[in-house]
């Protein structure tokens, strides 16, 4: 398998939209080209791109694709249309707020661009374009606030994740895993303990591959061993991701997100979530209206070809959790580090200079 220098697992290329497909890392590394927006709904769907900001990416740029596809001869057709093709993949995946944020954007961008309909759709490929370099410049910048937040002591710090909010999950760099990268590189990282992250297991097969692809030293523990490393003093700090941020500062990420904050809290070890502004939905003043993705069942019952229970059992797979504000110590953004409950007013008093 010929590895990858540099982890971009949205790219725009020449006419269409290339994606790693993360269904089948670590053991191949393979792109999946998506030429129509209804593939792309299908991707991100089927996890082939997976994270909120990748995601956010990937929706993007099928809303550039459905417009494209557009034979519409007017600018209400065209609009209407576009309405058409936002449902769709809409209704792909319902917790990670950027999908909506991103289709938003895409959405405006076609309602307040004038000239003609072959215009629009050129803005609409810029505006996906622009989404994408933006994410990327966001994570890097969490990465350099993450670096002030993390605590003194000791000099090397053992820092453990949880699911994959890495390169893989964003533009590139990563939120989490951009934090713990700009971390190996200041010097300040002596080890990642990844969460294997069940059902899905993006923590084993893709934080663990980003960590391996640049050296950076993992070690890889079932969900359940976390309090356990945090009781025998393993862990320094905690740093993870986040799909939705409601106003309050309560936080919806990958399932078993929750139990990591009370167990570091119970260690008085610090947690933080690491997450672009596009993350937060402040139409939600908590995070009790925030939708939780039921996946299917297999993802519980069965490993691979291997059914793990016997028959007759009934199952639950939450794919998301929602972690309260008051066990978060900062949330790690572009613009800085915030206490999540002073989320709203710092942002404020940074709009107002
Ligand atoms: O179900 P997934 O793999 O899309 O879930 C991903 C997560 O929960 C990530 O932690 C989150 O999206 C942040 S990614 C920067």
């Amino acid at each position: 398998m010929t590895l990858p220098t540099h982890v971009y697992p949205v790219v725009w290329q020449d006419d269409h939209v290339r994606l790693i497909d993360q269904t089948r890392l670590p053991a191949e590394y393979s792109i999946v080209e998506i030429h129509r927006c209804e593939d792309m709904a299908v991707a991100i769907q089927t996890m082939i791109v997976r994270g909120a900001p990748a995601i956010g990416v990937a929706a993007g740029f099928g809303m550039y694709l459905g417009a494209r596809e557009s034979q519409a001869g007017d600018r209400a057709a065209f609009l209407s249309d576009l309405e058409t093709v936002a449902e769709t993949l809409r209704a792909t995946r319902p917790t990670a707020v950027n999908l909506f944020w991103a289709i938003g954007r895409m959405l405006k961008t076609a309602y307040e661009t004038t000239g003609s309909l072959t215009d629009t759709k050129q803005v609409l490929l810029e505006t996906a374009q622009a989404i994408a370099a933006e994410d990327l410049q966001t994570c890097l910048a969490i990465g350099v606030h993450g670096l002030q937040a993390l605590p003194a002591s000791p000099t090397k710090l053992r820092i453990l994740t949880h699911c994959n909010a890495g390169a893989l999950a964003t533009a590139g760099y990563g939120t989490a895993l951009g934090v713990i990268r700009s971390a190996w590189g200041s010097d300040r990282l002596e080890r990642v303990y990844a969460d294997e992250t069940r059902p899905r297991l993006q923590g084993a097969k893709l934080t663990a591959w980003e960590c391996v692809q640049e050296e950076i030293p993992v070690t890889l523990i079932t969900d359940s061993m976390a309090a356990h490393c945090m009781q025998q003093g393993m862990i320094d700090v905690v740093v993870v991701g986040a799909d939705r941020i409601a106003a309050n500062g309560d936080t919806a990420n990958k399932i078993g997100t929750y139990s990591l904050a009370l167990c570091a809290k119970a260690h008085h070890i610090p947690f933080f979530v690491a997450a672009p502004l596009s993350t937060i939905d402040w139409q939600l003043s908590n995070g009790s209206g925030i939708p939780i993705e039921q996946r299917d069942p297999i993802e519980v019952y069965q490993v691979g070809n291997t059914r793990l229970c016997p028959l007759g059992v009934e199952f639950y797979n939450p794919a998301f959790d929602v972690t309260p504000a008051d066990l978060i110590a900062g949330i790690i953004t572009e613009h800085g580090v915030f206490a999540p409950n002073q989320l709203q007013v710092s942002l404020s008093k940074l709009e107002a200079g």
